[in-house]
């Protein structure tokens, strides 16, 4: 029988850790050996390899990447030139698409997928900015393509807003406006937990009292929801199409046009904290099993691929 070695990088806060520690017992009862705390900060590469804390990353049976909040560009470019060497979860190209809200919405929509009505314009194209508003009925989020957290998501609701966003906006070395029509809803969410094309579980955030972001970064407060199975549909085929392994997709209902639209899909959905769990978010073992399912056959599938 033999034995396989997966490197991971897991958060630590939030219950992280004793996720980690779970996940690799798990993954020992296999036969799967991990190596842990791989951080590519730390790495440095020559010579056909990536070293990182004394491990040869290219030797690795796969690379488990979920570690929250934004990596840097060193550590995205290891992680790209990694996955072409081995397997990695989330694979790079979902990754990096799934990074990206603009791209994200354009496969979606691509895909039949409803997404709020979406425009990405020259930064230059002030009278492009000011036709999209119009045609997304004069209310509009402003999004950075890359931010997260709610950071830097702006409403624009009218003219004079657009007049006063626009010199600030000039100063910063912005190349695109990406603007979504602002969509008329509950204040509410759906974040949807899909492992490998499987349902693991869902919960609800609401905006603060006066808000319409539910970011927990921006205030937002998370309770259980059960969701309608249409509601689970649409995230496992948002998943599907931006091939995340591991997504977090985010779904709230449009009163105006009465359906579900998806927000975002996350690669890097977190587990639920000990606090959430309390409050009977209980998703994680399921969520742990998959993906401990999904790097088992991984493995174990590129091996028969070595030895063909
Ligand atoms: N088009 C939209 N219409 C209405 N509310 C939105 C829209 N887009 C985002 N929001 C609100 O803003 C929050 C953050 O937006 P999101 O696209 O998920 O970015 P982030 O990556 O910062 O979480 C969402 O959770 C939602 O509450
Ligand atoms: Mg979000």
């Amino acid at each position: 029988m033999s034995v396989y070695t997966v490197g991971m990088w897991l958060y630590q806060n939030g219950g992280g850790q004793n996720i980690q520690q779970t996940m690799q017992a798990k993954l020992r009862e296999r036969n799967i050996n991990t190596i842990v705390d791989l951080n590519l900060k730390d790495a440095r590469s020559q010579q056909g390899k990536i070293v990182c804390n004394d491990t040869v990353m290219e030797e690795l049976d796969l690379f488990f990447s979920y570690n929250a909040g934004q990596q840097t560009q060193y550590q995205v470019y290891l992680y790209q030139t990694l996955n072409r060497a081995i397997p990695m979860i989330n694979n790079f190209d979902a990754f990096a698409l799934t990074e990206d809200k603009y791209q994200t919405a354009h496969l979606l929509n691509r895909n039949g997928i409803t997404t709020p009505d979406y425009h990405l314009i020259h930064k230059n194209d002030i009278d492009g900015l000011k036709l999209a508003i119009r045609q997304c009925g004069g209310k509009v989020v402003y999004k950075p393509t890359e931010g997260w957290g709610g950071v830097g998501i702006v409403k624009i609701d009218n003219e004079q807003a657009l007049d006063m966003l626009l010199p600030f906006i000039s100063k910063t070395d912005l190349r695109y406006f990406y603007v979504e029509r602002f969509i008329n809803y509950d204040n509410t969410d759906y974040r949807i937990d899909i492992v490998n094309g499987q349902y693991i579980g869902c919960y609800g955030r609401k905006a603060p009292k006066d808000d319409w972001k539910t970011n927990i970064t921006s205030g937002g407060s998370i309770f259980v929801r059960e969701p309608e199975p249409e509601v689970i549909e649409l995230a496992k085929k948002a998943a599907a199409v931006t091939g995340l392994e591991i997504a977090g997709v985010d779904i709230i209902y449009d009163r105006e046009r009465e359906e579900y639209v998806v927000l975002e899909v996350n690669g890097i959905p977190a587990f639920a904290t000990p606090e959430q769990e309390k409050i009977g978010l209980n998703f994680n073992n399921k969520k742990v099993d998959a993906i401990v399912d999904l790097i088992d056959s991984i493995v174990t599938k590129q091996t028969a691929i070595k030895a063909a």
